[in-house]
């Protein structure tokens, strides 16, 4: 079966889909017209719109190794009767670490004597995998935890991760520090804006690991130079973000786009969709 390859996975996986079946790697802007193709491998830096689609009419199967889908047109994919296998879950342990690193790392950073987490409100937007695992791995370090998601919670679970859920409006506005974890899809476009900034708690820390577009870049610059924040922490902001900034800010710490690429996230990442995609094909062939 003829496979596109357009990002890098980890070895292992590549090694399983090299046996099975023949992989090219391609960059996505050099795709050309290929009825012959059926299969792609993907993360999340490569975008399948229309347009990457039409040149590919016998597309069968897409093996997505990232847990957010927002970089695929999945109603054209649908429309189109191709197979998507993903890896929901798989990567959550590496960034909910990431997230802990970003929590201390700015409360450390911040004065002397510095801010202890013991006693702080932190508030956790989008209670899916990672916001979860934030909340489990935090819930003995002595904090409140707040939580909004449009999907309701179970109580057992609320209660075994010790955290309670509010509106969203009273997250932002409570947490002294505040994590994003939602999904982007056109309603979290810029969920994070201007007036959810300015409702945010003057010196309060905001992090983001979910990806650049749900939060209103202009506005955190704004508030970044109107000195809202006693820290701010990024996994994900676009191309030109670094540019907006003025000077250089007190407290910004900006990691590239790494938080998933712990090294047992990562294989796992990339290895459950390939086993995935394997076995479909073998079950298809019997
Ligand atoms: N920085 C990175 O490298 C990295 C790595 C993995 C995932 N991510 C991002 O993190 C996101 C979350 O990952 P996950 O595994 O927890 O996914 P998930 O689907 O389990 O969780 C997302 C949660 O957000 C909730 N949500 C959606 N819209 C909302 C809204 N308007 N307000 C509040 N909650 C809302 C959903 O109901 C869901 O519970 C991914 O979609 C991806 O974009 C980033």
């Amino acid at each position: 079966m003829k496979t596109l390859i357009f990002d890098p996975i980890h070895n292992d996986a590549e090694s399983l889909l090299k046996n099975k079946v023949k992989l090219i790697p391609k960059k996505i802007n050099e795709l050309e017209h290929n009825p012959e193709v059926e299969a792609v491998v993907l993360r999340t830096y490569t975008k399948l719109t229309n347009r990457e689609l039409d040149f590919l009419p016998n597309l069968k199967h897409i093996v997505s190794c990232s847990v957010g889908l927002d970089n695929l047109d999945l109603d054209e994919i649908n429309k189109r009767n191709i197979n998507l296998v993903h890896c929901p879950g798989t990567n959550s342990n590496s960034v909910a670490e990431h997230t802990i690193y970003f929590i201390y790392s700015l409360l450390r950073n911040s004065e002397r004597p510095f801010p202890e987490l013991k006693g702080k409100t932190l508030g956790i937007i989008g209670f899916g995998y990672i916001g979860k695992l934030v909340a489990k791995k935090l819930k003995g370090c002595d904090l409140k935890i707040i939580a909004f998601d449009v999907v309701p919670q179970e109580q057992k679970i609320l209660e075994e991760l010790n955290t309670e859920m509010k509106t969203f409006d009273e997250v932002i506005k409570e947490a002294d520090i505040l994590t994003i974890h939602v999904n982007l899809n056109k309603h979290t476009e810029k969920l994070i804006n201007y007036p959810v900034f300015e409702k945010m708690k003057k010196n309060c820390y905001f992090i983001n690991n979910s990806r650049a577009e749900v939060v209103d870049e202009e506005a955190l610059v704004h508030y970044l130079n109107s000195g809202k924040f006693k820290g701010v922490a990024l996994d994900t902001y676009s191309d030109e973000f670094k540019n907006k900034l003025k000077d250089n800010k007190n407290n910004l710490i900006l990691t590239d786009h790494i938080a998933a690429q712990g090294e047992d996230s990562f294989k796992e990442m990339c290895m459950q969709p390939v086993q995935k995609f394997i076995e479909q094909i073998n079950q298809q062939k019997n």
